[in-house]
């Protein structure tokens, strides 16, 4: 690939070209101060969440795109250049440039003229700092003399009030303290709410410095060539009653050849100026810095621990292994919130964080349990969910517009950490209702259930409202129609419902469950929802349907025939088996299974106005990447591993590159983007939204618990893989419940498979709960 590789040693990416189609971008957090950075270190900080607390500048509509970030100037005298080791902002041409983004970790090399600037960023676990560890080398034949300054551009920490007035600068300063060799950001509007104190600080002597942007980036200069250090002078600028802030530290050296001097600056966040000295003198030297690297490290190495396969497929076994967990818990954290796609405006969705802790309560089960108890906390007495809620923030839960399945995905999320830990408390742990009362977890799950039950239409499916799971649908502007995907998600939840129920000796909850998954499935496999081929979409209230042979387009959609298998619908008959063929024969675009096909071009008839989407892009026919998970499961489950295999195979990013180019596709090629343009765009395989998407979470389901097959269950772990022939041998090391289980795969496509435990046969697929730590496991399959 021409714009970087993969180095799998050290679980990370490296960037070599310093200009690829988009921002390739990383995130740096410990879940209350959080960063992006991209390629070429843009990007923004922030504190607990960006909304309110927005620390750092970042331009989402400017070109060019990806300005401002956490810059390191280098200023070298001896050979009268400006450049930075990150390219941007000067985009002074470099002998040598890479980033090498790693999980929780982003560094940089760029070197010119025999001087080679290292710049590391993170932020430690346990402290609110953010490190940026510079290391300069002199590596030429002669003496230099270098100034390096840091940029970092402050913001008014509650973005809209920004937005809506930019000449509001009265309520925060900026201040040099020259004891702690740091800027103070003192933010003091009395409405916000609780606000830290930031500094940003150096450990290496400061030679200059301003605190007022626009004195360094001066009246006819720029971010490219600031006046600041085309003029070479820094003014030492105060602004301690308000204007724009900004983070320029100048620290000079000059270095003998072969000469390495290692500094840092850190931004450090606290509730008092104490707060931020203590941060600062933690973090007071290199070695210092260099450990707190150490720790990041660390500390996503735990989490990375808990599944490594080894598949004999390397580009699996890197998504596996490193880039899926790693995104789908940052994906748990951030929900939608902020990215290069995202402002910041966004709070988690209701449905999409349910959903986002199903991998969670693998990889980091305490996680996923404080983002399900703050989902839990916004749902209503009546059982309904909401739309988006933002808990780090007063506004309230938005309701509108209300997306009709989502309470339907608590259970999968649960009843997943309940499997993973073999904890059961939490479900007697009662949450409260935004609007008063409270419930058990069990109530809560229940209630949502009922819930939409409770809002069946005329022939007894949930309603759509405005849209279930598929936001398109809302173009139909039928509240009243009918939803099939979302009647077999409840069939799957109700059962799902039921095991937990029963075995708590709720029996009564339990036969509700089975009644509504009985009278529900019992549509759903009529001639109103089955079309001959494959299952329909939506009955709409006019009595047409949406996703039928006889529709002129959308003639098929994916979802109903993954969730007919996944529900157990599909057995009848074997419809499971012919509606995946058509899904096969009629969705497959080689990169990715559409989510319907034909897109539509008028709606609600071809000859009527467009509406939405452009045909191939979104929900109107692309290659919905979240829809494409539960496709893999359902050919697991109906152990159909090549087509399983391919499924996920053909969506790896770097796949997807090889076929449609990276100009086209354009994503980081280690994380998945939610959907694909699809074959019906002249623009097919360009990659939408990146990082934060719905994909990540399922994609690490469908890999770990239905291909490699190590299913976390109530009971234990079940071992039951889905793997094609052309992976012959595959080890698996899985941490769970305090033990480690050693699993190796024999994988020959058998039709029967055959377990041995530390050498003893096992009667079944599920592993035991012994007392050893290390527990070896042999599977013939
Ligand atoms: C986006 C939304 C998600 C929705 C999906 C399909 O990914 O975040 O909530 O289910 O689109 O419309």
């Amino acid at each position: 690939m021409s714009f970087g590789y993969f180095d799998d040693a050290r679980r990370s990416y490296v960037v070599t070209d310093p200009v690829p189609p988009k921002p390739w971008t990383n995130y740096l957090t410990n879940r209350r101060l959080s960063a992006l950075i991209s390629h070429q270190a843009g990007g923004l900080v922030w504190y607990k969440e960006p909304l309110t607390r927005r620390i750092s500048r970042y331009h989402y509509i400017p070109a060019p795109a990806d300005r401002p970030g956490f810059y390191v100037y280098v200023s070298d005298r001896t050979h009268g250049t400006l450049w930075n080791p990150h390219f941007a902002p000067t985009c002074t041409a470099l002998d040598e440039y890479t980033c090498r983004h790693e999980p929780g970790v982003s560094s940089f090399c760029g070197a010119k003229d025999g001087v080679r600037v290292e710049a590391a960023y993170a932020i430690p676990p346990d402290d609110d700092v953010m490190l940026w560890q510079v290391t300069v080398e002199n590596a030429g034949p002669s003496p230099v003399e270098l100034q390096l300054t840091s940029y970092l551009e402050f913001g008014l920490l509650e973005f809209l009030r920004e937005m809506y007035w930019c000449y509001l600068k009265a309520h925060i300063g900026f201040s040099y303290d020259a004891a702690s060799r740091a800027i103070r950001y003192d933010y003091h509007a009395f409405e916000a709410p609780f606000t830290p104190r930031m500094a940003f600080g150096c450990t290496a002597e400061v030679a200059g410095f301003e605190c007022a942007r626009d004195e360094f980036i001066g009246r006819a200069g720029s971010l490219e060539r600031p006046t600041g250090l085309t003029r070479g002078v820094l003014t030492n600028s105060q602004i301690p009653t308000g204007g724009h802030g900004a983070g320029v530290l100048a620290v000079e050296m000059a270095l003998a050849p072969g000469e390495q001097r290692a500094f840092a600056y850190r931004l450090a966040v606290a509730d008092s100026w104490d707060g931020t000295d203590d941060l600062l003198a933690r973090y007071g030297d290199a070695p210092a810095v260099a450990r707190g690297l150490q720790a990041t490290r660390d500390f996503w190495g735990a989490r990375l621990e808990t599944l490594q396969a080894e598949t004999g497929d390397t580009s699996v076994d890197r998504f596996i292994n490193t880039w899926t967990p790693y995104n789908s818990l940052i994906t748990l954290q951030l929900a939608r919130i902020i990215s290069v796609d995202h402002m910041g405006l966004d709070g988690l969705r209701y449905r999409d964080s349910t959903q986002d802790a199903m991998a969670g309560a693998n990889l980091d089960p305490q996680l996923a349990t404080e983002q399900l108890r703050k989902i839990f906390a916004v749902q209503k007495q009546d059982g309904a969910g909401c739309f988006a809620f933002y808990p780090d923030t007063p506004k309230p839960p938005a309701d509108e517009p209300v997306r009709s399945d989502n309470t339907v995905w608590q259970i999968y999320s649960v009843k997943n950490l309940l499997a993973e830990t073999g904890d059961w408390s939490f479900l007697d742990e009662r949450i409260p209702y935004r609007d008063g009362g409270d419930d058990t977890v069990y109530g809560h799950i229940l209630n949502g259930l009922q819930f939409i039950a409770g809002r069946g239409g005329t022939h007894g499916l949930p309603m759509l409202y405005h849209a279930d799971w598929n936001d398109g649908l809302a173009l139909f502007g039928d509240e009243r129609a009918e939803s099939v995907m979302l009647g077999m998600q409840m069939v799957h939840s109700c059962r799902e419902f039921a095991t937990l129920a029963t075995r708590l000796g709720r029996d009564d909850d339990a036969a509700w469950c089975l009644r509504v998954a009985g009278e529900m499935g019992a549509v759903l496999n009529s001639d109103l929802c089955w079309d001959g081929q494959w299952y329909k979409r939506l009955l709409m209230s006019n009595g047409t349907v949406l996703g039928s042979a006889a529709n002129r387009q959308g003639r098929i959609f994916l979802n109903p025939q993954s969730w007919a298998v996944i529900s157990g619908l599909g057995e009848l008959d074997g419809r499971g088996v012919t509606s995946m063929n058509a899904v096969q024969s009629m969705l497959d675009t080689g990169s990715g299974v559409a989510i319907l096909t034909p897109s539509y071009i008028g709606i609600p008839e071809p000859e009527d106005p467009p509406l939405g989407s452009s045909p191939g892009t979104n929900e109107n026919g692309s290659v919905f990447v979240h829809a494409n998970t539960w496709a893999i499961i359902a050919e697991c489950l109906l152990g159909r591993a090549d087509l399983a295999y391919k499924y996920y195979r053909q969506l790896l990013p770097e796949e997807v590159i090889a076929r449609v180019g990276l100009e086209r596709y354009g994503r980081e090629p280690y994380v998945y983007v939610s959907s694909i343009v699809g074959p019906q765009s002249p623009r097919f395989g360009e990659g939408g939204i990146s990082w934060l998407t719905g994909t990540v979470s399922w994609m690490y389901v469908a890999a770990t618990h239905h291909l490699l097959g190590v299913q976390p269950t109530l009971d234990g772990l079940r071992l039951h893989p889905c793997l094609p022939a052309s992976l012959p041998t595959v080890h698996i090391r899985r941490h769970y419940r305090g033990r480690r289980y050693d699993i190796t795969l024999d994988n020959a496509g058998r039709d029967t498979q055959r377990i041995e435990v530390n050498g003893k046969p096992l009667d079944g697929d599920l592993l035991p709960l012994s007392d050893e730590s290390i527990i070896q496991v042999k599977c013939w399959c």
